[in-house]
């Protein structure tokens, strides 16, 4: 009788873990998914930051959840580069605004990179069918890594056409890019100096299963 118990307590048990979303499978499992969720939910674009460069050992934590990141074939194929020197910020603001006047009359303008102390520049070969998912990938890694931190970020398309121009020439070349790779992106991480926004509308209906 004894025995018979045990094994309908083990069944029963078995049963309740399989079933999807069950109470009892909340164990590690969901403070994991709280954990990451609250995450994902709670990062936003920041668009103004505190003048001090992010810790460069909270940076090494940010680099190494993007290498992390999935890609096809483990290729890796990005190169990334991180900038919190000032005089590059500034330098390559200054070529914006003669550019692009109009940049600098904003509130509060310091630089071209929404104000952060702290660039991460994405790249990729040209040549590759992997590449741009490969590195969207490896930037919402360190994203989600700097945002677990505290670190605000902003991806910032904007900058490439500036860093790809004549005048910015010397600036790319600083960031010693591989030969045949080309800028994606550049990356702001800062100490937000600003209010945390809502986030934007999500249209759910961009995304359903087909039955
Ligand atoms: C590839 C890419 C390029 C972006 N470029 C810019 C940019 O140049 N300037 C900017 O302020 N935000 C830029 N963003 C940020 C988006 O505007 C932002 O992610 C979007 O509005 C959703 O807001 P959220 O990040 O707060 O959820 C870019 C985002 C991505 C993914």
């Amino acid at each position: 009788m004894n025995k018979f118990f045990k094994s309908l307590a083990i069944a029963v048990m078995a049963i309740s873990a399989v079933g999807c979303c069950s109470e009892k499978q909340c164990g590690e499992a969901c403070s994991k998914e709280e954990a990451v969720k609250e995450v994902i939910m709670t990062r936003r674009s920041i668009r103004d930051y505190k003048e001090e460069p992010v810790c460069r050992e909270q940076m090494a934590k940010v680099l190494e959840a993007g290498i992390y990141a999935p890609s096809a074939m483990n290729m890796q194929t990005w190169a990334v580069r991180v900038v919190d020197n000032k005089e590059f910020i500034d330098g390559v603001t200054a070529i914006a605004v003669a550019q692009h006047p109009k940049m600098a009359e904003q509130p509060g303008f310091r630089n071209i990179f929404r104000n952060a102390p702290t660039v991460a520049f994405v790249a990729c070969p040209e040549e590759s069918y992997s590449g741009e998912y490969d590195c969207g990938l490896l930037s919402q890694n360190m994203m989600l890594e700097a945002w677990s931190m505290g670190i605000g970020s902003c991806c910032l398309g904007s900058v490439v056409p500036i860093m790809n121009s004549e005048e910015a020439k010397p600036y790319l070349e600083r960031l010693q890019l591989p030969e045949g790779y080309k800028l994606l992106v550049g990356i702001a991480f800062g100490y937000p100096a600003q209010e945390i926004p809502v986030a934007p509308e999500r249209d759910a209906s961009k995304a359903y299963y087909i039955e």
